[in-house]
């Protein structure tokens, strides 16, 4: 009665990974595999009878190229896996990844900059700044608007370029999907804790970093106006990522913004936990319930997980 923080399977989402052709585990995430869109239904219906209300979708392109079109096909992966996971499981709530770095063959999650030097990688030339913001505003407004096209319920552009949420709410406005609801990765660091979902999603960058669109990991300051820049343009919903090295920030924005609050239990931090219960180090399923508890009483409403299902079957 005087537990002060709950944990409910329906604060959950659960990432999916859709793929062009053949998938199949992925290596540095125990338990997660990339799936075809007949797989990905399953795993849909799987996770909406275990009560999880949401997955998220990522797609691995057949092919890349530099207009990231596999990005807006209303063919793409992605745009198939919704409009199949809608029609087979409508009640499921779809949340798509609206990002360019799968789908360009350099990696990144925008346009380059003209004078990076790209593809000649002259580091000079502009120093760390590899990726032309406002370039990439169009392209990622067009992918969010085939998402919303296809069928997703809420769009979550993950690419941290500035001004995105509004290009965004504005391109699907004029669309005529007011309903679409943006998720943002509003506040999303440079992190070395992405690596295990760059080899699921195949988008380590093929050049330079990501530091001049995500944040230093160093500031807290920060996140709080990216917050708010995010809730002042439309965002629905912002998100935090990390989860875990980050509760102070969790907990920082939720004090900020009234808007709901989501937290990324990255790849990273489901991968360490999974590899030291392989070695028998620690009790994964005791370490598993106790970092999203955590999650949650830093101030996160909703938790993307790849612990999802299995948190879900101790939940019930
Ligand atoms: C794409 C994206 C990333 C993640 C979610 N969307 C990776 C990145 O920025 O490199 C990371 C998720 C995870 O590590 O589980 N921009």
């Amino acid at each position: 009665m005087v537990r002060e923080t709950r944990l409910s399977v329906d604060q959950l989402i659960s990432p999916i990974f859709v793929k062009e052709g053949k998938g199949g585990p992925v290596k540095s995430m125990p338990g997660v595999a990339q799936l075809s869109v007949d797989q990905a239904v399953k795993e849909a219906r799987e996770v909406h009878k275990l009560g999880v209300p949401a997955v998220i979708l990522f797609g691995i392109p057949a092919k890349k190229d530099e207009d990231a079109s596999g990005a807006y096909d209303p063919e793409g992966i992605v745009q198939r896996a919704v409009k199949s996971i809608k029609d087979k499981v409508p009640e499921m709530v779809i949340i798509t990844d609206v990002c360019l770095c799968e789908y360009m063959s350099h990696g990144h999650c925008g346009v380059p900059h003209p004078a990076s030097g790209h593809p000649l990688l002259n580091k000079e030339r502009v120093g760390e700044r590899w990726i032309d913001n406002d370039a990439s505003l169009e392209l990622l407004t067009r992918v969010a608007i085939s998402h919303a096209e296809a069928g997703a319920d809420i769009v979550a552009p993950s690419d941290m370029m500035d001004g995105r949420v509004a290009a965004i709410r504005s391109g699907l406005d004029e669309s005529g999907f007011v309903d679409t609801s943006i998720l943002s990765y509003a506040v999303k660091y440079a992190s070395a804790f992405y690596g295990p979902f760059r080899d699921a999603a195949e988008s380590t960058p093929k050049f330079g970093d990501r530091r001049s669109y995500q944040m230093d990991p160093a500031n807290v300051r920060e996140a709080i106006r990216e917050a708010r820049l995010d809730a002042g343009e439309g965002a629905d919903i912002v998100m935090v990522k990390p989860a875990l090295a980050y509760l102070d920030v969790i907990a920082a924005v939720r004090c900020a913004v009234n808007l709901p609050i989501a937290a990324y239990n990255v790849s990273g931090e489901y991968s360490m936990i999974k590899a030291a219960a392989q070695k028998g180090w620690i009790d994964e399923k005791a370490v598993m319930m106790e970092t999203l508890l955590a999650i949650r009483r830093a101030g996160a409403d909703l938790i993307v997980t790849y612990f999802a299902k299995e948190a879900a079957k101790l939940l019930s």
